[in-house]
């Protein structure tokens, strides 16, 4: 039977356009799932926007636009951008959909129904940027530490989780669950300590969804915006939950490694097997952000470079670490590595197999090492390195055709001492089967680069006449049908 592969993103806020780091995450998670769709498994990738949260609301309000309008309209930017970084979800979720509406509303009653939330008067601190409650001790400087801004003092009658009572069953979970080791020792940490109870709903809101039995209350927007993962699957739940995979930025694991595993085991669901934790994308080693004025626009950067260059120079980014990027980063990558290695290589052995053709022999440029590399890689998440591997074997790729320079024995000009007919017929043999060798290193390198650069990866698979599936990494490639030179696949900047 085939195995299920879902995977999904954090769903974003629509208070504003998207940024970089929007898009980061979305590549890695695409990246993700194309390599299990390369090892066959069934796989279902969610992407969506979180529209029920206050800051989209007073984001309108500060725009003078109406709520649902503005949202509207965001949401419709964070579709494009999927559809330019050429993403292959499967489907897109907004949260304000009725379906998942009704699936909120159902988890919060079995919750209810589990005795595990009652009502209580609240008073604490909440940071409209997270939408969350937090401590005094959480505070730095009495500030929020994601948005460096003062929480709001709120009073008010509220619903409480209790998810105390899983401190036992998360204590178990959370080593196993969240990766990288750093990300889960954070949260083991705070959840060793004191663990409280949680507040989870918002009094006399008007925007977001109602708590079940009691309309002046709205669920608070992160119970809601989790279960995303869950509604997302509409009819096919029974087909694809647990999720072999939740990507998140490091800002919000906790929600994903404490929160969310002790409401489902509340609601007696199955646990999702991993929670990958990814650093952020910095501008001069500072977080980007609005009000520093350093936020990259993504939409933007696609208008001006190819979806591969731009899903590349990202691929390239540490997972776990922050890293910063920029425009001139683009430029450097697609140059150095895609332009002058990939390109050219490409574009010189098409054209030499174009005139000379090829012929079939055992090829030196051996890719098994490089597969095992890549396929450990990939079980890590560490996906800069698997392209750090890839590019190695183009470059041994590169210094074999310098070596063998199969362009040699067709020249006219060539200075080899003179021949006799069979001995230079066996020469240009020898050199066919050089690019035959190059052709095939080609396919493989193309094949694993796919789950990064997907469009590219099939141009080149047109020009040497393979298919972009890893049996075809085992398979000889076909002498039979022409090889056509390639047209330039990226013009330097
Ligand atoms: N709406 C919540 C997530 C709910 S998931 C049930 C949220 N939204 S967000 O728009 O603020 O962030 C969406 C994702 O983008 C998060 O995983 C977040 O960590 C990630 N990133 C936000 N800024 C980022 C960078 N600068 N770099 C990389 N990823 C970043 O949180």
């Amino acid at each position: 039977m085939t195995k299920t592969f879902y995977i999904t993103t954090a769903i974003d806020y629509v208070n504003s356009r998207p940024h970089v780091g929007h898009a980061y995450e979305k590549v890695l998670a695409d990246a993700i799932a194309r390599w299990n769709r390369l090892n066959k498994k069934d796989v279902f990738f969610l992407t969506g926007v979180d529209e029920n949260a206050q800051k989209n609301v007073q984001a309108a309000e500060k725009a003078g636009i109406p709520v649902k309008e503005f949202i509207d309209k965001n949401a419709e930017l964070f579709i494009e951008l999927c559809k330019k970084l050429n993403l292959s979800h499967d489907d897109f979720i907004r949260t304000t959909a009725k379906e998942h509406t009704i699936v909120v509303q159902r988890i919060v009653k079995k919750i209810i129904e589990k005795g595990d939330i009652y009502k209580a008067k609240y008073e604490g601190l909440y940071c409209v940027g997270c939408e969350t409650y937090y401590t005094e001790n959480e505070l730095i400087d009495g500030k929020c530490p994601e948005h460096n801004k003062i929480p709001e003092l709120r009073k008010e009658d509220a619903y409480f989780f209790k998810l105390s009572k899983y401190k036992k069953e998360l204590q178990k979970l959370i080593p196993q669950y969240v990766t990288p080791e750093s990300k889960a020792h954070e949260v083991l940490n705070r959840v060793n300590g004191e663990l409280n109870d949680i507040c989870i709903s918002r009094h006399k809101a008007n925007w977001g969804i109602d708590f079940p039995n009691d309309k002046k209350f709205k669920v608070w927007v992160w119970i809601d915006a989790l279960i995303n993962y869950i509604s997302g699957l509409k009819d096919k739940e029974e087909v694809y939950w647990p999720a072999q995979l939740h990507v998140v930025g490091k800002g919000i694991n906790w929600f994903h490694s404490v929160i969310w595993p002790a409401m489902l085991i509340s609601a007696d669901y199955k646990l999702p097997e991993k929670l990958l934790v990814h650093g952020y994308l910095t501008t001069e080693g500072k977080k980007m952000s609005k009000s520093l004025g350093n936020v990259i626009d993504p939409l933007e950067l696609l208008n001006k470079y190819h979806a591969d260059s731009v899903r590349y120079s990202l691929l390239r980014c540490n997972v776990f670490d922050d890293s910063d990027f920029s425009e001139d980063i683009i430029i450097e990558r697609h140059n150095n590595e895609l332009a002058n290695k990939l390109g050219n290589l490409v574009s010189r052995v098409s054209t030499l197999a174009e005139k000379y053709g090829i012929e079939k022999t055992k090829s030196n440029l051996e890719i098994d090492k490089t597969l095992k590399e890549v396929k450990e890689h990939f079980n890590n998440y560490e996906l800069h390195k698997v392209l750090e591997v890839i590019f190695h074997y183009i470059d041994k790729t590169n210094e074999y055709i310098q070596e063998k320079k199969p362009w040699e024995v067709h020249s006219p000009q060539r200075e080899a001492p003179q021949q006799s007919e069979e001995a230079h017929s066996k020469s240009k043999s020898n050199s066919r089967k050089v690019l035959y060798e190059l052709s095939v290193a080609i396919k493989n390198a193309t094949i694993l680069l796919s789950p990064f650069i997907p469009s590219t990866a099939e141009r080149i698979a047109k020009t040497f006449n393979f298919k972009i599936s890893l049996d075809d990494l085992e398979k000889p490639l076909d002498v039979k049908s022409k090889i056509n030179k390639s047209e330039i696949l990226f013009q330097k900047i």
